[in-house]
């Protein structure tokens, strides 16, 4: 499937958004394994998060779902039952991750497999600590299908995580319910930190501790889950695609509502903020997760040298940045985001090549890029996603500053995050179509 995308000007109007990927997946985990019934409304309908929730239904867990709200009926830490078949989860990187920590501490053997992309993605970030665990998981090479079968006893460890990554953080969060004492993670690195909030939610004793850099987080394994009542917010990496559009479109004033703006997720909003960016944060409101309404006109963005630290907090939102960064004045630097290349796609590569069709010169590292910004654009572009739904989403508003009639190809994926991508961007001015 394409998507074709022609010059637009004037994005006017209030809009929201699908609600957050990352907490849609912890909220039916959680809910499965809590004592009773708990409520979810705002749930992402996108093929990642209904993985997930397939992926619960199969081990006999009763979910209703009428659209975005769902309720899901818990049977406790140990009422899941063992699946019939293999459990796919498509191009879910988070599904994967997160139940292989979960299926661990289970009673019952599991297989877990995903598409192409899911199944050449690095699994052994997360086989490391779980085997040390004591957890029987394994893999062939360091790929996709995972094979798991049940364990004696699980142990708490003490782990220091060597990549910055919340899936990684968050299966073992997930496996130390199960294990007999205390875990302990260390990160370097602050991730998102969504699996930790929503544990004290499900009333999980868990505590955390900033020491210099480094987070120190303990998980004791509880007795039982709290069903709880979820308001999910709406996913700030969809709004960013938004906020970037409104950026650099002329002559647009935009509203997306109702935000998740988690301070763990929205290092985007410093960065473009320091390149000039026109923002407002308004109707802030602190549900478990934050919300607000963003507030975006178009702006003369500047180029900048973006502080590495960040990169774990926008990762998602790299791919949009680099557009931002295309059509700033000057040369922007990224470095130490050498983790886009183990996402659906490298989006180091994918992204250099759509950068490349759009006319943007850059220069390649192994970790990072460097965009030179308002070069000579060219127009009626086609450009490849390659399947990966962030790829899509970041050229096709790219494209919508070009003349001509521009392509972007193998589009299917944004379904993943973004359901009705096109009809939001329609409905605030953008000119871009799916090519059925
Ligand atoms: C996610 C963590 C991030 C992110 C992904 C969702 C999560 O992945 O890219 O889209 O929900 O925990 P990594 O942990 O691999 O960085």
């Amino acid at each position: 499937m394409d998507i074709k995308a022609l010059k637009s000007s004037n994005l006017k109007g209030k809009v929201s958004i699908p609600g957050d990927k990352s907490i849609s997946h912890r909220s039916i985990i959680l809910s499965s394994i809590a004592e009773g019934i708990s409520e979810i409304s705002g749930f992402l309908t996108g093929q990642d998060c209904l993985a997930t929730l397939n992926a619960f239904k199969k081990m006999g867990i009763k979910i209703d779902q009428h659209d975005r709200h769902i309720r899901v009926h818990g049977l406790g830490l140990n009422g899941l039952t063992k699946p019939s078949e293999d459990l796919n989860l498509g191009n879910s990187g988070t599904s994967m991750r997160l139940l292989a920590g979960l299926l661990s501490g289970q009673n019952f053997s599991s297989n877990l497999k995903g598409d192409s992309s899911l199944s050449s993605r690095p699994m052994n970030r997360i086989i490391k600590p779980l085997n040390k665990m004591g957890a029987l998981i394994s893999l062939e090479g360091d790929t996709a299908p995972i094979f798991i079968k049940p364990s004696r006893k699980l142990n708490g460890i003490s782990y220091e995580l060597p990549v910055a990554s919340a899936q990684v953080k968050s299966c073992i969060m997930l496996a130390s319910l199960y294990a007999q004492t205390e875990t302990t993670i260390i990160e370097n690195h602050q991730t998102r930190n969504h699996t930790e909030k929503m544990f004290k939610k499900f009333g999980i004793e868990i505590k955390e501790k900033y020491e210099n850099k480094q987070k120190i987080i303990k998980v004791s394994p509880p007795k039982k889950l709290n069903p709880t009542n979820i308001k999910i917010p709406g996913d700030f990496s969809s709004a960013s695609f938004l906020i970037v559009a409104g950026l650099i479109i002329p002559n647009s004033e935009i509203i997306i509502k109702n935000v998740g703006i988690n301070s763990s997720r929205t290092a985007l909003l410093k960065v473009l903020i320091e390149m000039g960016a026109d923002i407002q944060i308004n109707n802030v409101k602190d549900d478990f997760e934050k919300t607000a309404d963003i507030l975006v006109r178009t702006s003369e963005l500047k180029a900048l040298v973006l502080d590495e630290d960040l990169v774990p907090n926008l990762i998602d939102e790299l791919p949009i940045l680099f557009i931002a960064a295309s059509f700033a004045n000057g040369k922007t630097i990224i470095r130490g985001a050498e983790e886009l290349r183990a996402k659906e796609s490298d989006r180091l590569e994918a992204m250099s090549d759509s950068l490349g069709n759009l006319g943007i010169e850059f220069k390649n590292y192994r970790d990072g890029i460097d965009i030179f910004g308002k070069g000579r654009f060219k127009s009626s572009v086609t450009i490849d996603s390659f399947g990966d739904h962030r790829i899509a989403m970041a050229s096709s508003i790219a494209c919508c500053m070009l003349d001509g009639a521009n392509t972007i190809k193998n589009v299917e994926n944004i379904q993943t995050s973004f359901p009705g991508f096109i009809e939001t961007c329609n409905f605030l001015g953008l000119k871009a179509e799916l090519l059925k």
